[in-house]
């Protein structure tokens, strides 16, 4: 399917340093992926180049992006690997590998992932495994992809024993996070990203406290209040900006800390209560969705506590429902095994969990809450 960029608004294009020194290019905006040529002489890329895809983007986009490489400056292959989690296995990781290794990759060569999250998390943990690491692009088709999965520099796959339980911490070269192809999203999927969105306005006060992040003339909760529920899709003018802040908002607390020690512990608000609930459904809930759950939880926790007014718990559950997204735990998944899961967490210490909960007001959290197990399934 061939597709064409409608210009609206300028594709913005920062240079991200990290702690560790690695240089990020993010672009973001209509048309951002057809600055892939671009951005590929840019990080000094070798000539070859493989594109990793799933079959919806295979289907929609993947001519489009083959497009902007002229064939006389690289030798594009491409992989499509299975939908959603089925990509993230030790069978793919090797069939890349092998790929790679048939056709002479070396460490100057690129691996661009264009997909979801499962995509771009193997194609992350493919490049920073073969040869000790390879050049990695990731074009991110998803909502959630976009404003989470591409940014941070996680990888993983799965194994059986659980999700993501082997991955590197590996930057991408650039990211290219492009609206457009949010237009053959389905509309689930667009929802779990507006979750995560919601997660991003609930922190941004902190994030802006401790980071070099600026607000913006208006707060991003402010923008999804007016937004949300008034046909808000991917083809909103507002959406770019609110991408745009959640990546730097991911970026700013990211190059703080890289691996987790305390402030990235910040973008885990919702998600513990969200992880159990996505596990306990066999993932039937979304990853946005239950993070939503788990926002609206978290806030009445907060609540009960009296960290938070319930005027606070009101406005969530008021997003959330113009979003579509439930703040319930489903029917057929108990509370106490909610608890269970939670208790296996690996934020667990004894008896209690660490938490990120709303504090004051809805933007600002309290990052490292020991809350114990006992007082949640209260709660619930
Ligand atoms: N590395 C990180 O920091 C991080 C953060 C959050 C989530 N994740 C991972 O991301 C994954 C979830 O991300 P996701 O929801 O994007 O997953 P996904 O890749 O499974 O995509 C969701 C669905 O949307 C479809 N899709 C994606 N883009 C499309 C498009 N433009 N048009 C039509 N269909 C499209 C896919 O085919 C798939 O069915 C999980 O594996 C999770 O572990 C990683």
């Amino acid at each position: 399917m061939a597709h064409k960029a409608r210009h609206r608004g300028p594709v913005i294009t920062m240079l991200w340093n990290t702690d560790l020194e690695v240089k990020t290019r993010v672009a973001i905006g209509i048309g951002a992926r057809q600055k892939l040529s671009n951005i590929l002489a840019q990080i000094g890329s070798g000539k070859r180049v493989l594109v990793l895809c799933q079959p919806s983007t295979a289907v929609h986009w993947l001519r489009d992006l083959l497009s902007v490489l002229p064939q006389e400056d690289y030798q594009v292959t491409t992989l499509e690997v299975p939908d959603g989690e089925a990509c993230k296995s030790t069978d793919w990781l090797i069939r890349i590998w092998e790929h790679l290794q048939e056709r002479k990759f070396d460490r100057r060569d690129t691996i661009v992932a264009l997909g979801g999250g499962s995509v771009t998390d193997l194609a992350g943990f493919a490049a920073s495994t073969y040869l000790r690491g390879l050049n990695l692009v990731l074009v991110p088709t998803s909502l959630l992809g976009m404003v989470d999965a591409a940014i941070g520099g996680k990888t993983g796959i799965n194994l059986q024993s659980g999700k993501n339980l082997a991955g590197t911490f590996y930057f991408p070269k650039a990211v290219l996070a492009d609206q457009e192809l949010l237009s053959t999203l389905p509309e689930n999927q667009f929802k779990s990203g507006i979750g995560e969105i919601i997660k991003y306005g609930m922190i941004e006060d902190t994030v802006a406290k401790t980071t070099d992040y600026e607000l913006g003339p208006k707060r991003m909760l402010d923008v999804l209040d007016a937004s949300l529920g008034n046909a808000f899709e991917h083809d909103d003018p507002g959406l770019s900006g609110i991408i745009s802040s959640c990546i730097k908002m991911k970026l700013f607390v990211v190059a703080k800390d890289p691996q987790e020690a305390n402030l990235r512990r910040i973008l885990n608000l919702g998600h513990t209560i969200g992880h159990a609930i996505e596990t306990l459904s066999d993932y039937k809930v979304s990853h946005g969705e239950a993070v939503g759950i788990g926002l609206f939880l978290d806030t009445k926790y907060s609540v009960k506590q009296k960290r938070i007014d319930k005027a606070a718990l009101d406005k969530v559950e008021e997003l959330l429902a113009k979003a579509g997204l439930s703040t319930s735990i489903p029917s057929g998944i108990s509370k106490e095994k909610v608890v269970n899961v939670m208790g296996s967490d690996k934020k667990r210490e004894g008896q209690s969990i660490k938490l990120v909960l709303p504090q004051t007001k809805l933007g600002v959290v309290d990052y490292d809450v020991t809350v114990p197990l006992s007082d949640l399934s209260k709660t619930l």
